[in-house]
């Protein structure tokens, strides 16, 4: 199958009531990590990349392991859905260039405007990318991270308005629409108890019937790996996420897509420190990035099986 876009893999999940993953990549061993975690669940998975990303690693090198990794998977028989996504796109010449260079879906970060041109930004990207058969994803609402540089504890997160949310689809024509229903970018989202909107959420899919909603946010910092990076040398006191019972709620509602950047990059951060405390005499970085890898594959699997549900959906 190789690269497809969100189309059919959104229409399964809202139907079928789950949630695909969508996780972000900046290297061979993430990407390597997620896609075995899929094929051995035999899930449709999502590899995003954000502007950082392609800043970090070159867009040409992060499109050739994405190509590897559908190669591979072709050449093992177990051909599974692939998305390859653009996340948080800044401005239509980014949305362009993915779409150009092969992407299936990019997202289009306008929330950071105000809704008139969040409307116009959106649009040129949606009719330039359906033009070419790519899906973009929107965003309105203000998720409190790394749209604005404030953590979420310390300022109250804009929640999106269901009547805008209704509004801004029409006026768009996106194909999906990502929300502000409490959940926050990166390791520390909550100050005290978990709390997610949920009518926000119920709302918003009850004006916009069959509308897949996206999750960003959604990592739900596991505490294994928070002890494991505190106990080998870190210093990340009271990392807290999503709990994944809201994941799972939320899954089984109109959210198809649940972003997961931060469990990646703990899961990797956790064993490699690990390893560097337990075995000083290691220097090669198969050994540490090997282990990482397993980590993040492993992580994956738990997370379609448990919280996705997209297990035998490929
Ligand atoms: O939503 C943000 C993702 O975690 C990507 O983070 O911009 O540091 O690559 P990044
Ligand atoms: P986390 O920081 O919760 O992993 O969110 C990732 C995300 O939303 C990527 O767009
Ligand atoms: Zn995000």
């Amino acid at each position: 199958m190789g690269l497809t876009t969100t189309k059919d893999l959104f229409e399964k999940a809202y139907n079928g009531g789950y949630a695909i993953g969508a996780f972000n990549v900046n290297n061979m061993e993430i990407i390597q990590g997620i896609v075995e975690a899929a094929n051995e669940t035999n899930s449709p998975v999502i590899l995003q990349v954000s502007a950082g990303a392609r800043k970090y690693a070159n867009p040409i090198y992060l499109k050739k392991l994405v190509e590897a990794a559908v190669e591979c998977n072709k050449v093992s028989g177990k051909d599974i859905p692939m998305v390859l996504h653009l996340d948080h796109g800044p401005d239509f010449e980014t949305c362009k260039a993915c779409i150009d260079g092969g992407f299936t879906s990019v997202m289009i970060d306008g929330s950071k405007y105000d809704f008139e041109t969040n409307v116009e930004l959106t649009k040129k990207v949606v009719d330039y990318a359906h033009e070419r058969g790519v899906v973009v994803e929107a965003e309105l609402g203000k998720l409190a991270g790394i749209e604005d540089d404030v953590n979420v504890a310390d300022s109250d997160a804009m929640y999106t308005d269901p009547n805008e949310a209704y509004e801004f689809v029409k006026r768009t024509g996106c194909d999906s629409l990502a929300i502000a229903i409490g959940t926050s970018h990166g390791a520390y989202k909550f100050k005290g108890e978990a709390k997610l909107r949920f009518d926000i959420l119920e709302e918003v899919s009850k004006k916009l019937p069959g509308l897949p909603i996206v999750l960003h946010g959604a990592s739900s910092v596991p505490q294994e790996f928070v002890e494991m990076c505190n106990k080998y040398g870190g210093n990340i006191p009271g990392a807290k996420g999503v709990p994944e019972e809201m994941l799972k709620k939320a899954a089984t509602m109109a959210v198809c897509k649940i972003n997961i950047d931060s469990d990646i990059r703990l899961a990797m951060t956790a064993n490699i420190r690990e390893c560097f405390v337990n075995s000083p005499e290691v220097f090669d970085p198969r050994t540490y990035l090997g282990k990482a890898r397993e980590a993040v594959k492993n992580m994956v699997k738990h997370k379609i099986i448990n919280v996705l549900g997209s297990n035998d959906k490929a």
